[in-house]
């Protein structure tokens, strides 16, 4: 069932290594914020990334090839990476944040596209499923922002 370019392979594998470090910035962020609800809602993002991510692995085996076995070196930048948005205010997190699920969205969508003809059914559900997913952390993440902090400006 390998009918996916290799560029568009290698695509799907960014993706997967980016949900992994998606995982680990959330649930960092989380162990740093005081308020309550944010830090429930960030837990549950990390979660939901997740489920991303073993959902993408599935599908690259699926397609015949293997994840980038990088798991670890990304595990290692996303800490680093977060530690140095830990030294700012939750602006900064929600903005890095909001920065980084307008990237996913726009990832999973140009990847559904290209993928159009060439997966199953179930994989483009799952993309729609994937989309629909960021565009509920976007929405709640802005809405949060938007809320909270612009107004104490
Ligand atoms: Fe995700
Ligand atoms: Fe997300």
């Amino acid at each position: 069932m390998s009918k996916l370019s290799r560029k568009l392979l290698l695509s799907i594998k960014l993706n997967h290594l980016t949900e992994a470090g998606a995982t680990v910035i959330y649930s960092i962020q989380a162990k740093l914020v005081k308020n309550k609800k944010l830090k429930e809602k960030l837990q549950r993002f990390s979660r939901e990334e997740n489920l991303h991510m073993n959902e993408l692995n599935k599908i690259i085996i699926k397609y015949g090839s293997n994840p980038l076995p990088l798991a670890k070196i990304t595990k290692v930048f996303s800490i680093i990476f977060t530690l140095f948005s830990a030294i700012g205010r939750q602006r900064t997190i929600l903005r890095t944040d909001i920065y980084l699920e307008k990237i996913g969205i726009a990832t999973y969508r140009r990847q559904k596209e290209l993928m159009l003809g060439l997966v199953d059914n179930e994989t483009i559900e799952k993309y729609d499923m994937f989309i629909q997913m960021e565009e509920g952390h976007l929405r709640w993440l802005k809405e949060w922002k938007e809320n909270r902090l612009d107004i104490q400006k």
